[in-house]
């Protein structure tokens, strides 16, 4: 249980030591200098009464409710902007602060309604507290005048209103919106009396830049801006802190309820990976946890054609174990597997690898992450010797130059991308090396320096072209590299080869060769530099190659082991860090150690009983492979929507198809249930207790608000799995598997539940060493002791453009819609995105007749579908871009089965394809209706 109210100090904290003594209302207290008054104050116990100051936002001075007096200074004060001095002597309550704030408040009252105790703040106000605190007991201007009452309300948002007859113009909605969020979606329109917050230009919050991330809200302290929840049920009474099952910022939010009733998110001051922000799948979208798509009892049929029939829990568990154990025992162990899911905690990932080690027989086990972020655990192991990115959010911060390759961090990872956008407001430059015209390269106050729009494919190329200008310009950090590195030599031997040379891969990249020079220079020169990357550089052929083309970089400029630098993945789902780290790929054990490895499977062995395999497992798309071959013939698929989020369905579906027993445990019958024979429940993130692990490699707590749905925790069912199987498997709470984790896995050999309810969050490593974690890796020296450079020859894709495939197609997320969209698109998030569609540059439209909102097939050589074009310019043309929400659209139909050589990573991000009007027959004869309907308004 966490506190409704969290304290707030009214203006940001100073960092440094306390060396200002001064005295507030008698009492002592020593703070940084530049410390606010205010802060003091509240340091020291005082509370001054407040209305425009947050101590998430800078000091703004306008409400002139904190006014105070000091000793051997003339006038009152506003204590939120005048800063601390030595020795200074304040009184925050006199008889003369006492009337001057009772006026303020009567002019405030006076032109706001009075429905206090209809109204959906009612307890959670700060101008009805203030009206207390002052002690306001009339308002001697009466309600007659000129007033505001009657400005109309703005509904248009889905999750909140915007009433602004209750507002105060306090303006912290607007700095909440410019500071913290970085969006400049409000603004306060007109002067004195008139002045008034405005989306936009006058529009409504849904016309405007508005993203919904819910800072304004937060910042609001009056019911102008207030969550439709809370209006609708009212005040919450308790809340529990949580992690948000979205994407891998793994953001903390304190889970408000009302009885059993969630009634809003509210992201956590103290969560270590967003400090009190939040986007707005986490914020606002959790209402499909208890959407009435949910199943919540298990499910069995014979075939996939029968219909489902619901059954007990025990009959379920008794009839997976049952098959699985028939399927072993005539095809043999290697014949069953499972895929275990980013979106689970730790724990239940770490039983189902288990279950599948144990029981099943064999290391037929992979995740999700095969088809995200393999190539980054393969990449930064073999450069640094762990594979994880190497930084926390914060350290952003200190960063001079900022890299984002292939991510798109304001839609896919939003909180953090706020974090960069106050860096980069701040003075950090900026370097965007996408196909796409991603918002980080233009948005307000935001311009990218660079932006290196290459070719899909050719990652390398440039990466390899920017390392070659800083090697042959001597840009190299040559003392970093002799104390901390080895094989540069041979690196440099290759990296300086002509064909390496900007100029030379000019033709290939598409990228000017003086703008990778340009971007090189910055980069190298810069104090600090910081890469951040995503599945744009990860879903290719050479995806492994190009993790280790930036960790190259990254080293020749030292720019590794301090704050604001670093090489960080941006990854995908709430636990895909997690979900690697205990042990989910066929060729690992938790902790990234190798299977065939004797001391580490005996350490295994010793503590699990039973003897394990050394050779490792099927990967998913040998699974599919072998089960079309007919070998591999039962599957355990643990949330996780494979038919819809792999890369060509048709082979996947064949696969699934194939197969004798395909089980699936997922909260909604997904389209990979469509081929299962046993369905098993799930539960939502608000029904479990365990920890996800977000891209910083911060342990986060997940935690409970209500009992799981279906009736059964998701670790229990695999344990029962797993027994009935004849291994017995037992725990009686997830801190107990954690325990085993830690027992287990040196980097978590820190980790506790009550580790984690004590501290917040941790960073792995945590051991003996690092007992608090460890927010920036390889400090002294790499994990692998020192840094490997590796030569990263350019090897072009074999999916090319050809005359029957001319396009190059890519694909990516959007803000408001989550991956295969399984949640998003079961909330009201859908009012921003209703289905993909095809972004096609106008000369590519033209080409083939295609305008805005034409449908269009879109076909690769493995298949075709069809949805909606958008006509835009932030692709280059020969290049299309779609995101795959939706299983009608079904983009992963025509993405083909190339993948990463070193990890089988799918090829998500160049597929060769076509695109035509789907209807141009319907078309032409539109064209002739409207030829018709024209003549006769000329005739007219
Ligand atoms: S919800 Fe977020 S983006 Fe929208 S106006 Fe408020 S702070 Fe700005
Ligand atoms: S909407 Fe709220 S935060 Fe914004 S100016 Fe009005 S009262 Fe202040
Ligand atoms: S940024 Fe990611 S973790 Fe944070 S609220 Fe949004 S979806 Fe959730
Ligand atoms: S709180 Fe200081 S002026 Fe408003």
């Amino acid at each position: 249980m966490s506190l409704l109210k969290e304290p707030d100090f009214g203006t940001p904290a100073r960092d440094g030591a306390a060396t200002i003594s001064l005295e507030v209302d008698g009492l002592p207290v020593a703070v940084p200098e530049g410390t606010s008054i205010m802060r003091a104050a509240a340091l020291a116990g005082v509370d001054v009464p407040k209305l425009c100051a947050t101590d998430r936002l800078d000091a703004f001075g306008s409400c002139r409710l904190c006014l105070v007096e000091i000793d051997g200074r003339r006038g009152t004060p506003a204590s939120c902007t005048t800063p601390v001095a030595d020795g200074m002597v304040v009184r925050t309550q006199t008889p003369k602060l006492g009337k001057l704030r009772e006026n303020v408040m009567e002019l405030y009252i006076s032109d706001h309604p009075l429905d206090c105790l209809t109204c959906g703040a009612n307890g959670d106000c700060e101008l009805q507290d203030m009206a207390g605190t002052v002690g306001l007991r009339q308002v001697r201007y009466g309600y007659e005048g000129e007033n505001h009452l009657d400005a109309v309300k703005d509904q248009s948002n889905p999750y909140f209103d915007f009433d602004p007859s209750k507002c105060i113009v306090c303006s912290r909605c607007v700095r909440a919106c410019d500071e913290i969020q970085g969006t400049f979606a409000l603004t306060i329109e007109g002067r004195g009396f008139d002045s008034k917050v405005s989306p936009g230009a006058g529009e409504l919050f849904m016309d405007s830049e508005c993203v919904s991330c819910g800072a304004c809200v937060q910042a609001c302290p009056t019911a102008t801006l207030q969550e439709r929840s809370v209006i609708e049920l009212g005040m919450p009474s308790r809340s529990v802190i949580t992690t948000c099952a979205y994407c891998g910022v793994g953001c903390s939010f304190k889970a408000e309820m009302r009885g059993d009733e969630l009634v809003r998110m509210v992201p956590h001051k103290d969560g270590g990976a967003n400090e009190g922000h939040s986007c707005v799948k986490g914020r606002f979208a959790f209402g499909y946890a208890t959407h009435p798509d949910r199943k919540l009892r298990p499910m069995v049929r014979d075939n996939i054609t029968d219909p489902w029939r619901e059954v007990e829990w025990d009959e379920a568990i008794d009839t997976v174990a049952r098959r699985m154990l028939d399927i072993r025992r005539r095809h043999g162990a290697g014949a069953i597997g499972a895929i275990t899911s980013s979106r689970c905690t730790n724990e239940e990932v770490y039983v189902v690898q288990k279950m599948v080690r144990a029981a099943f027989g064999n290391n037929n086990v992979d995740t999700c992450a095969r088809v995200c972020h393999s190539p980054t655990g393969y990449g930064l192991k073999q450069t640094f010797g762990e594979s994880a990115g190497t930084q926390d959010f914060k350290s952003v911060a200190q960063a001079d130059v900022i890299m984002v390759i292939g991510a798109n961090p304001t839609d896919g990872h939003p909180v953090f991308a706020s974090r960069m956008k106050q860096r980069i407001r701040q003075g950090a430059t900026l370097i965007v090396v996408d196909p796409r015209r991603i918002d980080l390269v233009r948005s307000p106050r935001i311009e990218a320096d660079h932006h290196l729009q290459l070719k899909p494919g050719t990652n390398v190329a440039v990466v390899n072209a920017i390392a070659h200008v800083v090697v042959t310009e001597g840009l190299v950090d040559r003392s970093f590299i002799a104390e901390r590195c080895e094989g540069f030599d041979e690196w440099v031997e290759f990296i300086s080869r002509p064909e390496n040379s900007p100029e030379a891969v000019q033709s290939i990249t598409g990228v000017p060769a003086a703008d990778v020079r340009a971007a090189a220079r910055m980069y190298a020169q810069a104090p600090n530099g910081a890469i951040y990357y995503g599945l744009g550089v990860t879903e290719h052929s050479q995806g492994s190659t190009m993790v280790i083309g930036m960790a190259n970089l990254a080293m020749a400029c030292g720019n590794i082991g301090r704050d604001g630098v670093g090489v960080n993945p941006l990854r995908g789902q709430n636990n895909v860090q997690g979900s690697c780290d205990m042990g989910s790929f066929p060729h690992e054990l938790p902790g990234y150690r190798h299977v065939s490895d004797d001391a580490v499977r005996g350490i295994f062995e010793n503590l699990w009983g039973t003897a394990l395999l050394p050779e490792p497992g099927l990967r998913i798309p040998n699974m599919f492979d072998a089960a079309i071959e007919g070998t591999f013939r039962g599957l355990f698929v643990h949330g996780e929507d494979i038919a819809q989020s792999d890369p060509n369905v048709g082979h996947v579906t064949a696969a699934l198809g194939a197969m004798e027993l395909v089980v699936v445990q997922d909260l909604f019958l997904n389209e990979t249930a469509k081929f299962a024979h046993v369905f098993l429940p799930g539960a939502s993130f608000l029904e479990k207790d365990g920890t996800f692990t977000n891209a910083e490699r911060r342990i986060n707590r997940v935690r409970a608000v209500m009992k799981p749905k279906n009736g059964m925790h998701e670790w229990d069912i695999v344990c029962r799995i797993a027994t009935a199987m004849g291994y017995p498997m037992r725990y009686d709470h997830p801190s107990q598997i954690m325990d085993e984790i830690a027992a287990l896995t040196p980097t978590f050999a820190g980790v506790s539940f009550d580790r984690l309810d004590e501290v917040g969050s941790i960073q792995w490593p945590c051991d003996e060493d690092a007992p608090d974690g460890t927010p920036i890796m390889h400090m002294d020296s790499f994990t692998r002791g020192k840094g490997r450079f590796v030569p990263t020859p350019f090897v072009p894709t074999d999916e090319r453009s050809t005359r029957r495939f001319p396009l190059i197609l890519t694909t990516g997320r959007i803000l408001s819609q989550y991956n295969v969209g399984a949640q998003t698109r079961r909330t009201a998030n859908i009012a921003w995105h209703q289905e993909d569609l095809l972004e096609i540059h106008p000369h590519d439209a033209e080409d083939r007749g295609i305008t805005d909102g034409d449908e269009v097939t879109l076909a690769s050589r493995v298949g075709t579908t069809k949805l909606r074009a958008k006509i835009s310019d932030r692709m280059p043309t020969g290049v299309v871009y779609t995101t795959f929400h939706y299983p009608v659209t079904g983009a992963n139909v025509v993405t083909t089965d190339n993948s990463d050589w070193a990890t089988n990573c799918p090829e998500y991000k160049v597929t060769a394809v076509q695109v035509a009007l789907a209807h141009p027959i319907v078309r032409e004869q539109e064209e002739h209706a409207l030829d018709g309907v024209l003549a006769a308004e000329l005739v007219d």
